[in-house]
């Protein structure tokens, strides 16, 4: 019979387990260096994972090798971020791999981190399925009316257009004033992400971008994040216009080595910006080459903290972010 064990925030191979299950069987892009991302730039951090007990062995003849590998079953986890508003919590990695759902693994997890959430304002983004449980069992009651959703192209049906704005130009994250960019950023988001937000500029296998319009004012940046399964996931991805959001993916793409021999590339977005999809549109061989799916839902307990929604093309981390 298995048993399991559960560890708080296990050696990083348990991680690695994560982000290859979650991509393989929820299409989600996380990269394995997130772990480390966030236990360095939120002010507390917990990765609740569930895994089988002990070591795992195998026979050979009349040898036995251990493996070595800690069999991942469950995971969650939670983010404290401080600000002058207080303390924001985020839940995310809620996941349990295929054989073990249903059997009661996952309920206790969540349990585990909103006890710690207690009385203050938490955040999550809840899939489809899940995002009136959420609400009903855990009380993140407030939402916007919108949900996000999910549009991607293959990249081999994709192609930079020939002619797009000459009112803005973009320069590398490194190549701008940092105070102005996140003086930018916090036009995103009411929260400070200082810290946050160049933790995802150094982060491995990321490529990112700035937009400015003739002025040299910043109207936008993105980063590109090569992810599993030979993907290119924008997180986060923002401009204050369409023209200055075609100008950032142009220059993006062409930064991105071979880009072309990338499986995929799509806007997480929220469903009330038509925006991000006429990019895509612009940037793909055939606008049936697009597909599109709803994907998730921004829910907070106590406070919802309302985000610019005509500025975002793309969430900058499902997992801790709500922005
Ligand atoms: C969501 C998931 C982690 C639940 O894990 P699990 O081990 O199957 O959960 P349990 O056996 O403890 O749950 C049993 C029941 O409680 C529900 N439940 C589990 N976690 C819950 C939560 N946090 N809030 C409300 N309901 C929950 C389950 O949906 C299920 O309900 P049902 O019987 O009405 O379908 C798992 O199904 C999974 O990995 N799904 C794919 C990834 C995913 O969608 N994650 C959520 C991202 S927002």
């Amino acid at each position: 019979m298995v048993e399991f064990e559960t560890l708080v925030n296990p050696p990083q191979e348990v991680f690695d387990q994560i982000v290859k299950y979650t991509s393989e069987t929820e299409d989600w892009a996380s990269q394995t260096g997130d772990y480390k991302l966030w236990l360095s730039s939120y002010d507390q951090f917990w990765l609740v994972t569930v895994v089988e007990k002990g070591l795992k062995y195998t026979t050979s003849g009349n040898y036995i090798y251990h493996l070595g590998t800690t069999n991942f079953v469950a995971s969650v986890s939670l983010a404290r971020w401080d600000g002058d508003d207080g303390p924001l919590f985020s839940i995310g990695m809620f996941y349990c791999v295929p054989k073990y759902r249903g059997t009661g693994l996952g309920k206790p997890l969540f349990q585990y981190v909103m006890d710690i959430v207690g009385d203050n304002n938490a955040t999550l983004t809840g899939v489809v399925k899940m995002s009136p449980k959420y609400a009903s069992d855990f009380g993140f009651d407030k939402y916007p009316e919108h949900w996000h959703l999910f549009s991607s192209a293959k990249c081999a049906e994709m192609v930079i257009p020939d002619k797009v704005s000459e009112n803005y130009t973009t320069k590398l994250w490194s190549d701008v004033d940092y105070v102005e960019l996140t003086a930018y950023d916090r036009t995103i988001c009411v929260r400070n992400r200082k810290k946050i937000m160049s933790a995802w500029f150094n982060s491995v296998d990321t490529f990112s971008r700035v937009v400015l319009d003739k002025s040299g004012k910043i109207v936008g940046y993105a980063t590109v994040r090569l992810v599993l399964k030979n993907r290119l996931s924008p997180a986060p991805f923002y401009a204050d216009n369409l023209e200055a959001a075609e100008v950032l993916l142009k220059d993006l793409l062409i930064m991105i080595p071979d880009w072309q021999q990338y499986a995929s590339f799509g806007f997480l977005y929220p469903e009330c910006n038509k925006d991000p999809f006429e990019v895509l549109n612009k940037f793909s061989k055939r606008r049936e080459a697009i597909s599109t799916s709803r994907f998730i839902r921004s829910q907070f307990t106590r406070e919802l903290i309302s985000t610019p929604d005509n500025k975002v093309y793309s969430l900058s981390d499902i997992a801790h972010q709500f922005v």
